[in-house]
């Protein structure tokens, strides 16, 4: 049997994702096909692959998680991924995925963690994965949750499609210029560009699936967003490419582990959307990971102690915050109508533990989980604050 994947099929799907690495992609072009296919296993693939990679500059571990994340159930054949950083998609997210019988129940992130990513058994559920379709009769209070989950998680920071969109500019449009701009070889200027055309997709999916539910909610999402924007825009990026790498490392990724929410979410348009967006925000945090790293190695030691700097003093108590109280209301009723899996103290827990081991992969050191989440707290208060001022400014 040859390689479950067809080498080609690497070529074709690598050049266009935003964590692209063209060395990998000349290695495997290089590679003969009865080379690449002498061997059913990836990691024996690995293997073989290494002359190939070190003649074009290409890392082993970059060439597993790009095949893993390509190329692993549920996204191809081979099997489930097991390289770190959360590359695969927990079994418990899965509808029907079979899942490993010694494994329910659990999810090692990263080989460290004893998180149980597991639902309280002890709440009510009201609704099951997939229970409802866009123009299906729902209870009233289901109709409420919902809507109230779209305008507090969705991803629709661009303009809204169609007419309404004539005219408008996307939101991140002043710091993707920046961000080609800013990019130090060709390589990081091809990902940037490459993850802005698939935020751009995200933005078309998400519109679609709004649109079907409500047409009139996209454009309330697109005003209450740029509202939000506004207000983060004066506290959060410095502009420095290292910022920018640690932005999609931790935002990026952040999105991942919504978007596990809802791979089993009782809104099956939104389950299925999100198991293909969850897949790309994996590629964005490692584009992210890949930016911040080379700006280390390029660098050294001064790029080192800024993402340092930036990661104890906002990135990290940002994230920490971004998951949201541990008591949340919110949190709850979403449980309760199946529109989330996890408290969000697990989600923190899952996400930092996965940090530590990303961190340390860069020589960086994980802040204090506890005090970086009062830090993000009183960070949230005063945008809050400023959203308050911009609102007040508005209807004056
Ligand atoms: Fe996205
Ligand atoms: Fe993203």
């Amino acid at each position: 049997m040859p390689f479950p994947i067809d080498k080609r099929l690497a070529e074709v799907l690598w050049f266009p994702a935003p964590d692209v690495i063209p060395q990998l992609c000349a290695a495997v072009s290089a590679v003969p096909m009865d080379v690449w296919n002498s061997t059913e296993d990836l990691y024996e693939l690995a293997d073989i692959m290494e002359p190939y990679l070190e003649q074009h500059g290409g890392r082993k571990w970059d060439f597993i998680w790009s095949m893993e994340r390509h190329f692993s159930e549920p996204y191809g054949p081979l099997p489930k991924a097991k390289q770190t950083f959360m590359a695969g998609i927990p079994d418990e997210f899965l509808q029907d995925a079979g899942g490993l019988p010694e494994n329910v129940g659990s999810y090692e992130v990263g080989g460290v963690s004893d998180v149980r990513f597991v639902r309280d058994d002890t709440e009510e559920i009201e609704a099951q994965p997939y229970q409802y379709e866009a123009g299906d009769d729902m209870p009233e209070e289901y109709r409420f949750w919902l809507s109230k989950l779209f305008f507090k998680h969705g991803e629709c920071m661009m303009p809204y499609f169609g007419e309404a969109a004539k005219g408008h500019k996307s939101m991140f449009s002043a710091i993707d210029a920046f961000s080609l701009e800013a990019a130090p070889d060709a390589e990081s200027r091809l990902r940037q560009q490459n993850f802005t055309a698939e935020e751009y997709k995200h933005t078309f999916q998400f519109y679609k699936l709004y649109n079907e539910y409500d047409p009139e909610i996209p454009i309330q999402i697109y005003e209450r967003e740029r509202e939000t924007f506004r207000a983060y825009e004066q506290t959060a990026m410095e502009k420095t490419w290292v910022d920018r790498g640690l932005y999609n490392m931790l935002a990026d990724r952040f999105g991942v582990y919504q978007g596990f929410q809802w791979v089993q979410s009782s809104y099956a348009p939104l389950a299925r959307v999100s198991l293909l967006v969850c897949k790309d925000e994996r590629g964005h945090s490692n584009m992210g990971y890949l930016h911040v790293r080379d700006s280390i190695e390029l660098w050294g030691e001064d790029a080192r102690k800024d993402a340092q700097r930036r990661v104890d003093e906002y990135w990290y108590p940002q994230f920490m915050a971004s998951f949201g109280a541990d008591d949340s209301r919110n949190s709850k009723m979403w449980r309760k109508w199946g529109l989330k899996e996890l408290t969000n103290g697990q989600m923190r827990d899952a996400f930092h533990l996965e940090m530590v081991e990303v961190l340390e992969s860069l020589n960086l050191e994980t802040p204090d989980k506890d005090k970086a989440l009062a830090r993000g707290m009183e960070m949230a208060e005063e945008v809050k604050k400023k959203m308050a001022g911009i609102a007040v400014k508005k209807s004056a």
